[in-house]
């Protein structure tokens, strides 16, 4: 099997995710890591025997690396996107794919130009609780799908503790996003009017600008609409670090899941109570595991194999349209409708 060669940009928190899961994945070597905090860089690479770049541009000009993961936060992915298309290597982008329509449409067109493989990492999709709703949503067990309930909140931790730049995203961005595109992929439907609402004040009052949390309903063109909520605002103690559910009603029957309270693993210590992560990204017996490594697995698979990604560069732009019409309804007060 030949050896593909990745770069990683972003160093941070995810990106050593990203490191983590490729370094388990055979067929697979983390040959260079860039990031503007080059000593973070350095960091990573040592651990995995890989070149260390401070400028992402060095990293995209290194012609051991084929294919990119892009790790920066989520208002620095566009430059580096189209740098990383014009310099033709395959790229798997982290969520959002960009913050504006057009950002996304110039990455879009770039690597279509380009010829590169470009993939979102909407991992929602390599959920195994969700994906077996996908699946009794396709055999019809439910009937047609009326209505949706989605739910994906954090721990205060994420945007307090966790992200320095939680001031420069939404928990729409950020979680939201990932939300957005499990319920199209869920209903197989398309987006045609959004009603948003948001809150804010504790986290402003911390001293942190992005709003609490955000309600948003989503009319499909089928007549189904969904409630997702997105709250940046759990309090620390709640048991696990991500709470997500999903409920779903069609006409013939309903699944409901819940990924956070299943209650497969309860853990109490002297100092603390909760339900460890089985499904995100446990580590087992030392390999990266969970569906947020499976996508990234997938993103290898469609590069050695030249297949188009489960979630391409128009998914990424889909969800950008639909965030950016619900911040146009927020600030309006009234429903939008999708262009
Ligand atoms: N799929 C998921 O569930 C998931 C989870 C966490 C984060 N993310 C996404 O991953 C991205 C990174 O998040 P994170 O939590 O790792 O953030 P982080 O702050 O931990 O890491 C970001 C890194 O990018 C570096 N950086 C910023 N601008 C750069 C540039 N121009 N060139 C090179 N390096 C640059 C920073 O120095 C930092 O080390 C975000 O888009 C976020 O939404 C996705």
């Amino acid at each position: 099997m030949k050896t593909i060669g990745m770069g990683i940009i972003g160093t941070g928190g995810w990106g050593a995710m990203h490191a983590r899961t490729y370094a388990t994945t055979p067929g697979v070597s983390v040959r260079a890591v860039a990031d503007m905090a080059k000593a973070r860089a350095e960091e990573l690479a040592g651990a995995y025997g890989a070149k260390a770049y401070g400028d992402y541009r060095d990293l995209l000009a290194d012609p051991d690396v084929e294919a990119v993961s892009v790790v920066t936060p989520d208002f620095a992915h566009e430059e580096i996107l189209i740098d990383a298309a014009k310099a033709g290597k395959h790229i798997l982008a982290e969520k959002p794919l960009a913050m504006t329509v057009e950002a996304c449409e110039r990455i879009v067109a770039e690597a279509d130009r380009a010829g590169v493989l470009l993939m979102v990492d909407f991992h929602a999709r390599w959920s195994p609780p969700l994906c077996k709703m996908h699946e009794a949503v396709r055999k019809g067990e439910i009937g047609e799908p009326r209505h949706v309930y989605y739910r994906l909140n954090d721990r205060i931790y994420v945007p307090t503790e966790m992200l320095s730049w939680a001031g420069g995203t939404t928990v729409l961005w950020f979680v939201g996003s990932h939300a957005i595109d499990t319920v199209r992929w869920l209903l197989g439907d398309e987006v045609c009017r959004v009603y948003g609402i948001s809150r804010s004040g504790l986290l402003s009052g911390r001293g942190i600008n992005t709003p609490d949390f955000y309600f948003s309903t989503l009319e499909f063109r089928s007549g189904a609409v969904a409630v997702i909520e997105n709250s940046w605002i759990l309090p620390n103690s709640a048991p696990n670090l991500v709470d997500v559910k999903c409920e779903l009603v069609g006409t013939k029957g309903a699944l409901y899941m819940d990924a956070t309270h299943n209650r497969a693993l309860e853990k109490y210590t002297e100092s603390d109570a909760g339900y460890p992560d089985l499904f995100v990204m446990p580590t087992i017996h030392g390999r990266q595991q969970g569906f947020a490594a499976e996508s990234i697995r997938h993103f290898v698979e469609c590069v050695r194999e030249g297949k188009t990604p489960m979630v391409t560069g128009a998914d990424g732009a889909i969800a950008t349209k639909i965030i950016c019409a619900l911040e146009e309804s927020i600030l309006a007060g009234k429903p939008v409708e999708l262009k």
